[in-house]
């Protein structure tokens, strides 16, 4: 299954069932965004599921008292009450509870099925970020009981993917090595057994395919390099691609904008990929049809598109936040900027700029700082050897108790609550305040402009499909 065009995975959200199923209907691989899918059933369902797809969906779970169980907690028919607060859902831990597992493998099952029925039968797959390292084994086994065909995996060396899911398919339980800051030579891991959660079953799953998402030949190499580690294939990801990026490599430099200068060292030759024997797919700026030919001329499979996806119909993103981003490129005011604050992960991350939202400095200074959700808080152990989670985006005296470097702190965004506020779920707080979002896209934005004058009234991403393949 070598598709010419991969729909990136789009998180928080951005990238969901019916963009991923209208992509696979046009015949390219559809991905669904796997980052915080939890979060985003129960809020869906406290909304009040008004299509009824969700439910739809809980009633094709193999174990339907955990279905029933996950209805009871979220679902409020109607919708819950304006101003009202979504329910939290407990946080990501080394020891999480049964139910917490449940609802993580529960949630990425829906969001598969659903993609894969909205595909018609065509091949689905599902991003994870290996950052996000606590939610994996339960969301990969969610994904694949639901019969996903791909799991995509970046931002990290997804050494233990292919392990993960070869020992998934059957059903066995996994010990997922966790890192934790702070802790020397120490193994920490996740224990997640599916039996014990979920009864035994019959059947062995079919593994689906692992593509690494790389941006130096370096990360590659080394996971080409062993059967344990190696990928299926890989997506080779540059500096333009929208969401997360590498930082370049070397000492870091910042041009005027205060955005990372990325050097020839960044960017990763086809030839090399070529030469490892591997499937590959080039990603960030190969969103016209021209970029598409030179990828194939240069021994890719095909490519991986990001942007004109985020702004297609089927989008996740709010719709008025989407409208003003089309807005924006129509009168050639759109920027986006390689921000290297802004996530709480470190990694360079792009930022569309838009009033109203946490690029605009005035948005930024008003949030009150909350870690909630804390998807993207991290394991350090204590001086008590006790471990403990902390996120540079959360309140600043509660990291630097928990022994963070104040600086790190600086310009950092809750991407946890403002990508989920950027698809029109975020969190309401104290006196009618709701959560700002924050948009991401990536920096070129040629193909876009191109899809724009062909559709003035905006595109889908059955579009995207024939403009990027001709067709
Ligand atoms: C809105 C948005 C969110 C993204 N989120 C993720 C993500 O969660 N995980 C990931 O691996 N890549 C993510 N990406 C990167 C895309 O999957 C894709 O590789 C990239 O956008 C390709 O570059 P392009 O935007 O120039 O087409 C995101 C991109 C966008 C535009």
């Amino acid at each position: 299954m070598h598709p010419l065009v991969i729909q990136g995975g789009m998180g928080i959200g951005v990238s969901g069932w019916r963009l991923a199923g209208a992509v696979g209907r046009a015949g390219g691989l559809g991905v669904v965004s796997g980052v915080a899918l939890d979060t985003m059933l129960a809020r869906r369902l406290q909304d009040g599921d008004q299509d009824g797809q969700l439910r739809q969906a809980l009633s094709q779970f193999p174990v339907q008292e955990v279905a029933t169980r996950v209805l009871s907690r979220y679902f409020v028919s109607g919708g819950r009450v304006a101003d009202q607060p979504y329910r939290p859902v407990a946080r990501l831990t080394l020891q999480p509870s049964p139910d917490r597992q449940r609802l993580a493998v529960l949630a990425a099952f829906v969001e598969v099925h659903l993609a894969r029925q909205a595909a018609g039968g065509a091949p689905v797959g599902i991003n994870f970020m290996e950052k996000v390292q606590l939610a994996m084994p339960a969301a990969a086994y969610g994904a694949m009981l639901a019969g996903v065909d791909v799991i995509l995996v970046g931002a990290g060396i997804p050494a233990r993917l292919p392990w993960l899911l070869d020992t998934l398919s059957r059903h066995m339980r996994v010990e997922f090595p966790i890192d934790v800051a702070g802790s020397g030579q120490a193994r920490h891991t996740l224990a997640f057994d599916p039996v014990a959660l979920l009864g035994p079953r019959v059947a062995a799953l079919s593994r689906p395919l692992f593509l690494a998402i790389v941006s130096s030949t370096t990360l590659a190499t080394f996971l080409a390099r062993d059967e344990k580690t190696r990928p299926d294939g890989f997506v080779v990801e540059g500096a333009v691609a929208g969401g997360h990026n590498a930082p370049p490599r070397g000492p870091l430099q910042l041009n005027e904008r205060g955005e990372p200068v990325y050097g020839p060292r960044d960017a990763a030759g086809p030839a090399q990929f070529v030469a490892l024997g591997l499937p590959f797919w080039l990603a960030g700026g190969y969103s016209q049809p021209d970029r598409v030919v030179a990828a194939r001329s240069a021994g890719a499979n095909g490519v991986q598109v990001g942007t004109p996806f985020a702004l297609s119909r089927e989008s996740g993103l709010s719709p008025s936040l989407r409208q003003q981003l089309l807005d924006h490129l129509r009168e050639g005011q759109l920027d986006v900027r390689t921000d290297v604050r802004a996530s709480p992960t470190g990694f360079p991350f792009k930022v569309a700029r838009l009033g109203g939202t946490l690029s605009d400095p005035s948005v930024y200074e008003l949030r009150r700082r909350i870690c909630d959700l804390s998807y993207l808080r991290t394991p350090y152990m204590k001086r008590d050897l006790t471990i403990a989670y902390r996120c540079p985006a959360e309140p600043v005296d509660a990291y630097v108790r928990k022994g963070g470097p104040p600086s790190e702190t600086v310009g950092r965004v809750c991407l946890c609550n403002a990508l989920t506020a950027a698809v029109g779920l975020g969190q309401q707080r104290p006196d009618r305040l709701t959560e700002s979002p924050i948009l991401t896209l990536g920096a070129d934005l040629d193909g876009a402009h191109a899809l724009l004058r062909r559709y003035p009234e905006g595109w889908g991403a059955g579009d995207v499909i024939a403009y990027l393949t001709g067709s």
